[in-house]
């Protein structure tokens, strides 16, 4: 059998009726969802799913909304329940930002932000219900977890889970009770011949060891435990979002069977993303294949405007380290690391702040020469470029996945040099970065940002 859906993940719908104002007069927001044009990638999607003449059905991985606004919340259901109309198949689940858990917002006369009111949790999971879990062949509990054939031969099994952490939102964990139930589907599909697939919003597994560090407590606590359980039960393939990473994972069990985590990064997030699934079961084979969402009138791709969105926080971390430390001490670097020491110490963020911004390529290559083997000729060309651009470039690779620094470019072998040699002077003062970065060496950690040397994020063959 062949079977073709889409997946689409983290809408974060936000309303145009939130907003009081003209709001195509209000600058671009420098936040990592496109708010104004949410609406436009959300229908372009569904246009995309429709004029589809192999496949209507689509998986919606969660955060339909932005923060769970009644307004966004009933355009959402609208607009899917016109798609059903028009033939869709959407199989979709409400996650935390769809849910009173965050502050929600409406955007006042003067384009400032004003809170307002959420939808109770219990509402919403009713309204979306006939997208998705009045459908199902069977529940496991009273909220997210359904299974249904999406496809003749094709289950797909949306999971809910539940918080382990003591402030409920983070370290979600599959319960004993609920992987009991998977087997027991999974067996009888078994019997059947249909093909078992998964969904969740959370992430099984890490996308990168640079993630697990920024994102702790944002995947699964028992995730790859589980991961392994699932695909000894024959489950290959496994979706989520939330991260708003595009990511693609092989997870392999102590007996040989493959689980594959197909992470898509935010449908208006950068980069915003979506995908097409096809499964050959007689091939035994997935194809994955991403579209790059495009949005007309912006003067720019729609990845660029969500790029430009995006590194608007990021760029303002080195500028405030050196020009304006409490600026610094309150957003971005505030959050990595304690405010309190950041103001004791402005005068060092400062001069930190200064340095890393006069840093060139020159200087880079030249301070890791000895680690790695490039003559001046090799980086002349480059050699006045800001570092601190490229940095800003890594970061965003995190959430691109594949990463364009392939080992025999001049900017790989500059900026691992540099850690090589940063990790041979920690060694010297014997400080174990191990134990600041969960395990990782700084190679590990900073490698998977520069360059994807597994499986390739966007499009790949899974064999199953
Ligand atoms: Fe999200
Ligand atoms: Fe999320």
């Amino acid at each position: 059998m062949i079977y073709s859906f889409y997946h689409v993940t983290d809408v974060h719908y936000y309303s145009k009726k939130n907003f009081a104002c003209d709001w195509r007069k209000l600058p671009q927001p420098s936040t990592q969802i496109c708010i104004m044009k949410s609406e436009e990638a959300f229908k372009k999607a569904l246009e995309i799913i429709e004029n589809d003449e192999e496949t209507k059905t689509v998986i919606i991985t969660g955060d339909l909304t932005n923060h769970g606004e009644e307004y966004s919340h009933n355009e959402v259901r609208d607009l899917l329940r016109e798609f059903t109309e028009k033939g869709g198949n959407p199989y979709v689940f409400t996650d935390t930002h769809d849910y009173p858990y965050f502050d929600i917002y409406s955007i006042n006369e003067k384009g400032e932000k004003i809170p307002a009111e959420h939808l109770p949790e219990e509402e919403v999971k009713l309204m979306y219900r006939p997208f998705g879990r009045d459908k199902a062949f069977d529940t496991f509990d009273d909220g997210t977890t359904y299974i249904a054939e999406i496809l003749p031969g094709l289950y797909y099994i949306a999971l809910g889970y539940e918080f382990t952490s003591e402030d409920k939102l983070h370290s979600p964990a599959f319960t004993d009770e609920l992987m009991k139930w998977i087997k027991m589907h999974t067996e009888k599909a078994k019997e059947k011949g249909a093909t078992v697939i998964c969904g969740t919003h959370w992430p099984i597994v890490a996308p990168s060891p640079a993630y697990e560090i920024i994102g702790k407590g944002n995947t699964f606590s028992n995730g790859e435990a589980r991961a392994k359980e699932l695909a000894d039960m024959g489950i290959r393939l496994f979706f989520s979002g939330h991260t708003h990473i595009q990511c693609m994972k092989e997870i392999v069990s102590e007996k040989g069977n493959k689980l594959y985590s197909v992470q898509t990064s935010s449908l208006s997030g950068f980069p915003p993303k979506m995908r097409k699934i096809t499964v050959d079961t007689e091939k035994g084979a997935a194809d994955i294949r991403t579209i790059d969402m495009e949005l007309p009138d912006l003067g720019m791709t729609f990845t660029q405007y969500a790029k430009k969105g995006f590194l608007g926080i990021i760029e303002e971390i080195p500028h405030n380290m050196e020009h304006d430390v409490e600026a610094f001490a309150n957003t971005e670097g505030g959050i990595t690391l304690p405010k309190e020491l950041i103001l004791k110490h402005p005068k060092t963020v400062m001069f930190l702040g200064r340095k890393l911004n006069g840093l060139t390529y020159g200087k880079v290559a030249k301070f890791s020469k000895k680690h790695h083997g490039m003559a001046e000729k090799d980086y002349e060309d480059i050699k006045d470029k800001k570092f601190v651009n490229l940095l800003l470039e890594l970061v965003a690779n995190l959430y691109r996945g594949n990463a364009p620094y392939s080992p025999d470019t001049a900017e790989y072998k500059m900026t691992m040099g540099s850690v090589k040699k940063i990790e041979k002077l920690l060694s010297a003062l014997h400080i174990d970065i191990r134990k600041i970065l969960g395990g990782f060496t700084l190679s590990e950690f900073v490698e998977p940002l520069l360059y994807n040397g597994g499986l390739d994020d966007d499009n790949a063959q899974l064999i199953l």
